[in-house]
């Protein structure tokens, strides 16, 4: 009886985790990022991102990391996180409320696409 329990939990379990997976790989599949048109879309982040060892927020105040050069698949996926609340920065929230699968792909690539070598590209 509890063999029998333990496999109905893990079998539940491994449910989860391929839904969990299968819903990520659909996502990643469908979108394909464009670093070009990703440049029409960094207005909205370069006021934070692009300045070296800016810090902003409020109440509470935060580095603001770079991320040229940074993995396209890690920026698209981080962005997916703030905009599902799994991360809770409330700035990054709001930002990638607005923003759509299509343009998170976009974005990623272009700030993939931004190397150590070009650190004062204004776009950065
Ligand atoms: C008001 C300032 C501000 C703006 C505008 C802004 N960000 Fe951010 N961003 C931050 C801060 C601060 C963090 C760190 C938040 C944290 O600790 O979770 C961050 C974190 C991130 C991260 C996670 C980095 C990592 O290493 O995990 C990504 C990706 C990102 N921002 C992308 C963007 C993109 C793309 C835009 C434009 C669409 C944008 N941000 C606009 C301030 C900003």
């Amino acid at each position: 009886m509890i063999s029998m329990k333990k496999h109905l939990i893990l079998s539940q379990l491994t449910l989860c985790a391929g839904l969990a997976f299968a819903g990520f790989s659909v996502q990643a599949q469908d979108v394909k990022g464009s670093a070009q048109a990703g440049q029409g879309k960094v207005w909205l982040c370069i006021g934070c991102h692009a300045i070296p060892d800016y810090r902003a927020d409020y109440p509470l105040v935060y580095k603001v990391p770079m991320i040229g050069g940074q993995n396209a698949a890690y920026i698209a996926s981080s962005l997916a996180a703030y905009k599902k609340g799994e991360r809770k920065h409330p700035t990054m929230r709001s930002i990638a409320g607005s923003l759509s699968d299509q343009d998170m792909a976009d974005l990623g690539e272009y700030y993939a696409a931004q190397t150590a070598s070009s650190p004062n590209n204004p776009l950065k």
